[in-house]
């Protein structure tokens, strides 16, 4: 038998780690709603949109000129059923990336260093975990709250402020070098109001606090109206056009916020991670607030229908805000239309 000849070794996080793999092949067709995917897909602009690419722009880097400025625009117009927009925003703190996976690859690959801490909840978006294992980073992920999938406020902010109770190092404790809050939470629905994660970034300047609003559209729970990037630069919100404008397949993704950490962020991605079809259906998708708006509004209803459908049958519905009856069998767990965590944080 020939000898194996030697390899060359990868990173040793990188030879332990198991790479992400969604359950997505073979289901195209099906209605995949465990990956909240789009099910009527994007405005008719962006489909006009890409048709009319030229085909010698296939041959063309993509350029990214006023898509930044259009994604303001967007956000000024308030972006989503109760959602008020986003005051006083500037380019250089939009960062434009090839997909929220691409954003939360480079965040990680920026930020998290070896034997440094990623807090986070459970369970939340799985791709949070690879990327925090791929740079040799501890994870501490604190469990949502039973039996109605609270947010756990005070635990996370202990995790966070530490021993001393305000975020400096002590003895062996470090503060957590990114803190990952997917709000609403993917996928137990958990909403946590944005004055409290304000609140936990202003008490953690050593901390990232990174909020995945990939579904903020669906309750209108954004930091974005009250966020100050000046006072809190520790914070950055990612935004997707993949599931609410639909554009999943082509990837767009966008992290908002200081622009000293916007550019550190951006270091990392290469020159044109971003293709010109998204770029193109990008600018469309943005200019179409109202398709979008009209999208979220129907899962919305429809989110109604299945709740009211399920009921009479064999699936237990667990509604997020009703206490556990202990029953087993198939369980459904429609994110709640109300209420959010409000507590106050302290
Ligand atoms: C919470 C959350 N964040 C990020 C992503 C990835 O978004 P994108 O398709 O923009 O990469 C997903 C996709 O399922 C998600 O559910």
């Amino acid at each position: 038998m020939p000898q194996a000849r030697p390899m060359p070794q990868p990173r040793p996080e990188v030879e332990r780690l198991q790479a992400y793999s969604a359950p997505l092949e073979g289901r195209r067709g099906l209605l995949r709603l465990d990956f909240n995917e789009n099910t009527v897909g994007p405005s008719p602009g962006v489909v006009e949109a890409i048709r009319a690419i030229p085909a010698d722009h296939y041959g063309i880097y993509p350029e990214y000129d006023g898509l930044r400025e259009a994604l303001i625009a967007n956000l000024a117009g308030g972006c989503s059923a109760g959602s008020a927009g986003a005051p006083g925003l500037c380019p250089e703190q939009i960062g434009l990336f090839n997909g929220v996976d691409a954003a939360i690859h480079a965040i990680f690959h920026a930020y998290g260093d070896r034997g440094e801490t990623l807090l986070t909840t459970s369970p939340t978006f799985g791709y949070y975990t690879p990327c925090a294992q791929m740079q040799g980073m501890a994870i501490e992920a604190i469990p949502y709250r039973l039996p109605d999938f609270a947010f756990p406020l005070e635990e996370i902010r202990r995790a966070l402020l530490g021993p001393l109770g305000d975020g400096r190092a002590d003895g062996d404790w470090q503060p957590p070098r990114l803190l990952l809050i997917c709000n609403p939470n993917n996928p137990t629905g958990t909403r946590l109001a944005p004055e409290r994660i304000l609140e936990l970034a202003a008490a953690a300047p050593a901390t990232l606090v990174v909020v995945d609003e990939l579904y903020e559209a669906f309750t209108g729970d954004s930091v974005l109206p009250l966020a100050d990037f000046a006072a809190t630069p520790n914070l950055l919100v990612l935004r997707s056009l993949a599931k609410t404008a639909g554009l999943a397949g082509l990837r767009m993704g966008f992290a908002i916020g200081a622009a000293a950490v916007v550019d550190r962020v951006s270091r990392v991605t290469g020159p044109y991670d971003i293709n010109s079809f998204a770029v193109t259906a990008a600018f469309a998708a943005l200019a179409d607030q109202p398709y979008t708006d009209a999208y979220v509004a129907e899962v919305l209803r429809a989110r109604d229908w299945l709740v009211a459908t399920l009921r009479p049958g064999p699936v237990h519905l667990r509604l997020p805000w009703r206490p556990a009856c202990g029953r087993r069998g198939s369980w459904c767990v429609p994110w709640r239309a109300s209420p959010r965590s409000t507590a106050p944080c302290g």
